[in-house]
């Protein structure tokens, strides 16, 4: 079989290229962690969305606090599963990250770059590095596109293949995801959710992006394609070296895909640790309520029997300090007027004023 034909990269300009298995024939080396020492590709910091939300003529518009102040890191080749209920900031954070929306308030630096002050070029490269996939593959595929001029719109925008090399790149990305070149003609209409989310992924993928921010990639699928579609995110960052922020409600999903993991409530994030840990020794009172509501085969996570009552508080009325004091069976006077911030305790950061206890 011959070699694929060589398509330049997504690179930032004047940054050297994470080198990929593909690209060097080479086994995947262990995943870096930006905690390890290993230069970071994305760091949010105090990332902050805000919406302004109109109630009418005659009351004054609200502020939503749809992300208040995100922060967290993420090495090359890694994933970072987010989880929390909806309403939570998961979508919205994702339209930050992949510059979609501008934030109202913090950093993000992907690859060194300053998204707020990068030049047009460099504005562009980043948009070619961070990549989306959306949940809902029968929306986010343009119905009367074919899927080979779906995937060949990058190549013609981003790159200076041949025609040939176009094609021969996309029978490649298409044989990578699981479908086949003769499938290339069709429209997607022709294709089960599976199939569509399989070309989503690989329109995503047809600039061997640095980072794909994957929002419940699999929650509008048949459960028995959900592990498929899972399976072949994972092959494709062991062959690219793609690192992935993972969205998911879903902790089965999450325990099955990440590194790290970061839990979200109120578009804050409550706690961070890696996957192993945070599963193990939950130390926010609300992971450990979320753990508690999933089936699990370990016995001591069955032990664990949390219940929280009630809902997301209403974005338009804000609780004050910490803001899961009205559901916390942990809750004292202090959560109630004190907003806890992210801080180390027990390897986790975690965002409670009682962590200790539970750790
Ligand atoms: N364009 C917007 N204007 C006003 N409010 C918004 C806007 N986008 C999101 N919000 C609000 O911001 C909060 C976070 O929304 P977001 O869609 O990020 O949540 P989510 O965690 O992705 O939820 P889900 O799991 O249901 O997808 C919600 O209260 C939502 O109503
Ligand atoms: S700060 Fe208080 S209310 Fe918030 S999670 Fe911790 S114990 Fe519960
Ligand atoms: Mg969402």
């Amino acid at each position: 079989m011959s070699a694929p034909p060589a398509m330049p990269s997504p690179d930032l300009p004047g940054r050297p290229a994470v080198p990929t298995a593909a690209a060097s024939g080479q086994s995947v080396a262990p995943r870096a962690s930006p905690s390890c020492g290993a230069p970071a590709l994305l760091e949010a910091d105090q990332l902050t969305r805000h919406y302004t939300v109109s109630r009418g003529l005659f009351k004054p518009a609200v502020r939503v606090r749809a992300l208040d102040g995100v922060s967290f890191t993420l090495a090359a080749g890694e994933t970072l599963a987010v989880v929390g209920e909806s309403g939570c900031g998961k979508s919205t954070l994702a339209r930050a990250l992949t510059l979609v929306e501008t934030p109202t308030a913090g950093r993000l630096q992907i690859d060194g770059i300053d998204v707020a002050t990068a030049r047009p070029d460099e504005r562009r490269a980043l948009r070619r590095a961070v990549q989306m996939v959306f949940q809902n593959p029968y929306a986010s595929l343009n119905p009367r596109k074919r899927v080979a001029q779906m995937l060949d719109e990058p190549l013609v925008l981003n790159t200076t293949l041949s025609p040939a090399e176009r094609r021969e790149r996309i029978a490649e990305m298409l044989a990578q995801v699981g479908l086949r070149p003769e499938q290339a003609p069709r429209y997607p209409h022709m294709f089960s959710g599976g199939q569509r989310q399989r070309i989503a992924i690989a329109r995503a993928m047809m600039l061997k992006p640095r980072l794909l921010v994957a929002d419940e990639p699999t929650s509008a699928l048949d459960v028995s394609i959900q592990a498929q579609i899972l399976n072949l995110l994972m092959d494709l960052q062991q062959a690219s070296g793609v690192a992935y922020v993972f969205i998911s409600h879903n902790l089965s999903v999450v325990e099955h895909m990440a590194d790290r993991v970061m839990v979200m409530y109120f578009g804050r994030a409550v706690e961070q640790a890696p996957k192993a840990s945070l599963f193990a020794r939950p130390l926010h009172p609300y992971t450990r309520a979320l753990l508690s509501a999933t089936p699990s085969i370990d016995p001591a996570r069955r032990a664990l029997k949390i219940r929280i009552t009630g809902e997301l508080p209403s974005p338009l009325a804000p609780p004050s300090g910490c803001a899961f004091h009205g559901r916390c069976p942990q809750a004292t006077e202090r959560c109630r007027s004190e907003t806890p911030e992210l801080r180390a305790v027990g390897g986790h950061q975690v965002a409670c004023h009682h962590a200790e206890s539970l750790a």
